[in-house]
């Protein structure tokens, strides 16, 4: 397949025109099929157009509801942007049940970013290095003031700064370490910029300082970046009941609580099952995360990096049963935004963001991590009491039945057929083959 130098400075109708040619034979019909995913106001296609390089159509994701969420005494409906089947499914179920035993309970633990200018300092002293940081370090504050002067007035800006001894790691490895809080911006953008002054300035000091050795002055910034590990930007949800209330149908409160707690604490010894667990809470944090314009790879790298911070890769959710009560809780860092970014300019974000009443970063760290609670329940409860399959596989059958280009008839046939019965993607074949009176395939693909 051929390559090319310059792609990003042909016009949007060249680039689509040398795809087609290249990668479709120059079949129009995938100039036309990128063309109908464009947005008929030539303004919003615009705005999508200029969120990243190169966009040449639009790429949809479902966009779904999930009623029922009482977080804090008060009620929400939480957007949720995903492509698999039965996640909004499950973090509504999960809201049904908790909304009838006095919801969802969060608190903010703190709200903390981090970024480092991470440099290399082959001095013998590093007592010397950190008496010349001490010296410099009201100038961090004092000369990135341009930078930080309106988040200060928001009420953020640097909380501190710290020389970092790394050589334990790597020969000469010291960091200036520092601590942000960015309001309800995620903050990276303002994170980045501080810490690329920061070394500016570190830079210049160690040229004119009398503090250190000509030798002592051989000084390297290798990097300066934000990091999305944010174990200080952090919030806890719960839920808790009393053990009588929770009756799964024919399984008692009691019985239910010690299967769900039982399978908490495997996902808190065993990482292969902590990674499936932490998965499912994922799902829900994704959604409202990615519906509400974050970045979600920045919340995912986080969420695994805390879910390792014992040295082990454990449950992001925890459950105890306790004097008659069952507790299910998560502590998530997440480092979200309400301004700044996506959040005031793609449409749907936007009405998301409403949606929600438009809140503060700490209440979209509140709201996705009771999604994540929620999934999570939900998850659990299905797998210790009637096993995921049922119910997913139900969410998955209109996947299936699209595949097969069933009519519209066919599917409320095949939907009704379902609903007293387990699906497979096989049965739905056989079933959708009958009601078509064709022959059943001798392989049924994709199980
Ligand atoms: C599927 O997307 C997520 C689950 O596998 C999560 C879990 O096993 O806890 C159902």
């Amino acid at each position: 397949m051929p390559t090319i130098k310059g792609f990003s400075k042909l016009s949007k109708e060249a680039k689509i025109e040398w795809i087609v040619s290249n990668y479709f034979n120059g079949d129009e019909n995938a100039n036309d099929f990128l063309k109908n995913y464009w947005h008929d106001d030539i303004a919003v296609q615009k705005l999508h157009d200029e969120f990243i390089e190169n966009t040449i159509s639009n790429f949809y994701l479902p966009f779904g509801i999930s009623p029922n969420f009482n977080i804090d005494g008060k009620n929400y409906c939480i957007p949720m942007a995903i492509e698999e089947s039965s996640v909004v499914a499950a973090a509504s179920k999960g809201a049904n049940f908790w909304l009838d035993r006095g919801g969802f309970k969060t608190t903010i633990i703190a709200t903390e970013k981090i970024g480092h200018v991470h440099f290399i300092w082959n001095g013998k002293d590093a007592d010397r290095l950190n008496q010349f940081f001490n010296a410099i370090k009201p100038k961090f504050y004092s000369e990135t003031f341009a930078i930080t002067k309106n988040m200060q007035l928001r009420g953020g800006g640097i909380i501190d700064i710290e020389l970092i001894d790394k050589t334990i790691d790597e020969p000469g490895y010291f960091q200036l370490k520092a601590t942000f809080e960015t309001c309800d911006s995620m903050g990276a953008n303002f994170i980045n910029s501080v810490l690329e002054e920061f070394s500016k300035i570190l830079k210049d000091e160690v040229e004119t300082t009398d503090l250190l050795t000509e030798a002592e002055k051989e000084l390297q910034v290798v990097m300066c970046i934000l990091s999305n590990y944010t174990p200080n930007c952090l919030v806890r949800a719960e839920v808790s009941a009393p053990i009588e209330s929770l009756n799964e149908g024919k399984i008692s409160g009691q019985e239910f609580a010690e299967k769900f707690c039982r399978a908490v604490r495997i996902a808190e010894i065993e990482p292969y099952r902590a990674t499936t667990h932490n998965k499912g809470v994922m799902n829900g944090i994704d959604s409202v995360v990615i519906a509400t314009g974050n970045d979600f790879r920045a919340v995912e790298a986080c969420a695994h990096s805390y879910a390792s911070r014992s040295g082990k890769y454990q449950s992001l959710t925890h459950a105890e049963i306790k004097d008659g009560m069952f507790k299910f809780w998560i502590e998530v860092p997440l480092a979200l935004g309400t301004v700044g970014g996506l959040t005031g300019l793609h449409p749907m974000v936007k009405f998301a963001l409403k949606m929600l009443g438009n809140p503060d970063a700490k209440t979209l760290m509140r709201i996705a991590a009771v999604v994540g609670l929620s999934q999570n329940f939900s998850a659990l409860r299905s797998l210790v009491t009637s096993g995921i399959q049922k119910g997913h596989m139900k969410m998955h059958l209109l996947n299936i039945l699209n595949q097969l280009e069933a009519t519209e008839a066919e599917k409320v046939e095949i939907v009704h057929y379902f609903k007293d019965k387990i699906v497979s993607h096989s049965a739905a074949v056989e079933i959708f083959c009958k009601i078509r009176g064709i022959e059943m395939p001798k392989i049924v693909s994709k199980s």
